[in-house]
């Protein structure tokens, strides 16, 4: 026997990739710093410089999330692995979940935790749309849910949700009736370091991002940190979470968080990327998450002001309310916005995107995070639009 299936021709040719300007929602540009950094040589995932490396992560996403949560770790795997790894883990099948759903993040929770069998009780807007301390309150009361979903940075709507007071609500329903257990998970894969978030002081009981968005690291890695509350819920099951890869008994061991004496083997972690990772969370240290969060939203203002100077119109009306950085525009009239965004990046080399999940059809997104965020990125950015504006045909309207 021999083989009869020849090279592809393909394989032969060398790589291609071109230089874009990815000033979309997400993966940002990696800065050269970062790209280095995960092209050091490998070691293996088990050696004790890995696990410094790991400890030094965990420290770096402790800084980052704010928070001293010993459960404290990074994902392999992009923020998606982030977000089933809490749902699995904090929820048993059959117990009521609470996921407020204003764009597509909600929506996926919602199926996540539907199917590994709980009980999803929704609280639905459009996108654009936030929620009310009263809302919230009304229905936490009304579904008792062992856990509830919010998502800080909608990236999909360009919404950055209010987060304080909501833990809580949360903790207060916990504390009256030990049964009603709500943690409160939230989502800031699209906001972190770019808008600010207090794990600790804002009563968070889960919280989770991801690498490839303000952080500047290649997408492939997720921080994620569990506090107390949400350790007790997880480590007192009754049956096992569905996922064996995203099990915390077994991760948490792997980063070095339970009371074993050795790490043993669980996965492969993604070496490279965790190299990346920690590079990526020593720059944003260096930098300081406040001067981080002036930034975008300096940055932000500017683009803002840029936009509405082309005659266009922004998505989320209260400034309060958008995020710094993933910024959506209102799809202008008569324009088709899939020439608008191949147009831009046919001439321009640059990527901005359209609306994802509920929001498709009715935003153009435009996303300068971390090393993109920068004036001079939202001059290219708006150059990019404005050529695009007077080139593309106006259809309707
Ligand atoms: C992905 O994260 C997106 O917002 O498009």
């Amino acid at each position: 026997s021999s083989v009869n299936i020849p090279p592809p021709e393909c394989m032969l040719r060398p790589l291609e990739v071109p230089y874009r300007y990815l000033f979309g929602p997400g993966p940002s540009n990696v800065p050269p710093r970062i790209l280095a950094a995960g092209a050091r040589p490998i070691i293996g995932h088990l050696h004790t410089e890995m696990y410094e490396i790991m400890n030094d992560i965990k420290r770096g996403i402790q800084y980052a999330f704010q928070t001293n949560n010993h459960m404290t770790l990074a994902m392999s795997g992009s923020g998606h692995t982030a977000m089933e790894c809490a749902v699995f883990n904090t929820v048993e099948p059959g117990e009521s979940v609470l996921v407020s759903i204003n764009g597509v993040w909600g929506e996926r929770v919602a199926e996540i935790a539907e199917r590994m069998g709980a009980k999803v009780h929704t609280m639905v807007k459009s996108p654009g749309g936030y929620f009310t301390t009263e809302e919230i309150e009304k229905a936490l009361a009304k579904h008792k849910p062992v856990l509830f979903f919010l998502t800080h940075g909608e990236s999909s709507a360009g919404l950055a949700h209010p987060v304080d007071n909501v833990g809580d609500l949360c903790t207060s329903v916990w504390v009256i009736n030990a049964e009603h257990n709500c943690l409160f998970l939230v989502d800031s894969v699209a906001s972190l370091g770019a808008s600010p978030l207090l794990m600790d002081q804002q009563k968070i009981d889960i919280l989770y991002t991801g690498s490839q968005k303000a952080l500047n690291a290649p997408p492939g890695t997720a921080p994620i940190s569990f506090n107390e509350r949400a350790c007790h819920k997880m480590f007192n099951r009754k049956i096992k979470p569905v996922s064996y890869l995203l099990d915390m008994t077994h991760l948490s061991n792997y980063w070095g968080n339970d009371s074993k004496s050795a790490r043993e083997y669980h996965h492969t972690g993604p070496v490279s990327g965790f190299f990346a990772l920690r590079e990526s969370l020593a720059i944003l240290a260096e930098k300081g998450l406040e001067n981080s969060w002036r930034q975008h939203r300096e940055v932000a203002e500017y683009l803002w002001k840029g936009i509405e100077d082309l005659g266009l119109k922004l998505f989320i009306k209260d400034k309060d309310l958008r995020l710094p950085s993933v910024t959506t525009i209102a799809i202008p009239d008569g324009y088709d916005w899939k020439e608008l965004l191949a147009y831009m990046m046919k001439h321009h080399q640059v990527e901005m995107t359209g609306g994802l999940g509920p929001s498709i059809g009715m935003v153009i997104r435009v996303g300068l995070m971390g090393y993109n965020c920068s004036k001079f990125n939202a001059d290219k950015a708006l150059t990019a639009l404005a050529d695009a504006l007077k080139h593309c045909p106006k259809r309707r309207g």
